[in-house]
């Protein structure tokens, strides 16, 4: 059991996991000696799903879908599940569909196949963003099996972490990482952390004194032992549950107080990581969301975790002066902090069945 002090008040573990229903969860018991291997292409493709759900998405939306064909997948944006105020160009949606991706590329070579991956193949199609072939057969390395373990390992972790620091090297590697998938990631310097701290304290005031972004918010909130199987577990959040209900996010500017456990959380974290692409197209989102997820899978290798402050990104004029503390040229597409925290909970997944069509 691990307990952290957070805002004031305590989050235990078993408690919380007692608190969710079971069966919103069970995705999370998916097991590599179950891969069909001696069954079709078409079931192991299936089986590859289970992985891609575990993805982090915005909001927990899950916002995919997957077209099973007789020897590839099709991944799909399902912009049916967008959230109008806080991504109204489908950016971090995209992102999250990259994430998706990501897992299943990780789990295709650990199941030892090279895969085979074309990105936005019809371009009167948006919507349609990789097909995903098996390929060859390929002895996965050490390398390939610690980042296929970590993706039932790796949940957003919001509480405070250590203040052991994370090491230039695991950095570096982290960054490169990164860079292998046509994104980059740098660590901001320690001066520009107090400023980014700032804005994102600033970003957070404006988004909460907005009533539809509340409204938004509130309705992707899911309430203590809820069986949703999407939107994110109040139990996630730090801060006393009771701020978190989403009858009193919707109701209440709650913007000061969030603002200043945003800004402590900024500022308290070893690290703060800012993602970013050289454009800011949609194929640039979907390389940035395998990038942010193959940077958190090698992260959690090293044991360590992450959360978002990405409002500050949310806010055009924000955006534009974010950008300036990263000191180079391109797009902040994610802001990470990164450290050694407790142990975070798992988010529900909607069953693998929902988001699956079979052609
Ligand atoms: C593109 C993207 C942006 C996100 N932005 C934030 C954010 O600004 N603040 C936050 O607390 N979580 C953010 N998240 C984390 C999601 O809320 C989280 O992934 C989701 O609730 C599922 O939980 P899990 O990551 O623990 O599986 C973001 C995730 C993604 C993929």
């Amino acid at each position: 059991m691990s307990i952290a002090k957070e805002c004031g008040s305590y989050i235990d573990f078993n408690e919380v996991m007692q608190m969710t229903d079971a069966t919103a969860l069970e995705a999370w018991n998916v097991t590599a000696t179950d891969f069909p291997r001696s069954r079709t292409t078409r079931e192991q493709l299936a089986y590859l799903i289970r992985y891609a759900i575990l993805a982090p998405s915005s909001h927990n939306t899950q916002p995919w879908q997957f077209h099973i064909g007789m020897d590839h997948i099709d991944l799909y944006a399902d912009r049916s599940r967008s959230l109008a105020v806080i991504d109204p160009d489908h950016r971090q949606l995209i992102m999250s569909c990259g994430a998706a991706l990501l897992n299943m590329r990780v789990a295709v070579r650990r199941f030892g196949f090279t895969g085979q991956v074309e990105v936005m193949p019809d371009p009167d199609r948006p919507e349609f963003l990789a097909r995903i072939k098996l390929g060859l057969p390929v002895t996965p390395d050490k390398g390939d099996y610690e980042l296929f373990d970590a993706i039932p390992q790796r949940h957003t972790n919001r509480q405070p972490f250590e203040l052991r620091p994370v090491s230039y090297q695991i950095a570096d590697q982290l960054s490169k990482a990164a860079t292998n998938e046509q994104a980059w990631m740098i660590r901001l310097h320690p001066d520009a952390k107090q400023q980014a701290a700032e804005l994102i304290a600033a970003a957070d005031r404006v988004q909460f004194h907005d009533k539809e972004f509340r409204r938004e918010l509130s309705q992707w909130l899911s309430p203590a032992r809820s069986d949703r199987r999407d939107g994110i577990p109040v139990e996630a959040k730090p801060g006393r549950p009771i701020m978190n209900a989403p009858m009193v996010v919707r109701t209440f500017d709650m913007g000061n107080s969030v603002a200043a456990t945003e800004h402590g959380l900024a500022t308290g974290s070893p690290v703060l990581m800012v993602l970013g692409t050289e454009l800011d197209e949609p194929l640039d989102w979907l390389r940035n969301g395998q990038a942010m997820q193959r940077v958190l899978l090698l992260g959690r290798t090293y044991g360590i975790s992450a959360s978002f402050l990405n409002q500050v990104l949310e806010i055009d004029r924000f955006r534009a002066e974010f950008a300036q503390l990263t000191r180079r040229a391109g797009y902040p597409q994610l802001v990470m902090r990164m450290g050694y925290g407790p142990p975070a909970m798992p988010t529900p997944r909607r069953p693998v069945e929902d988001v699956i069509t079979w052609k």
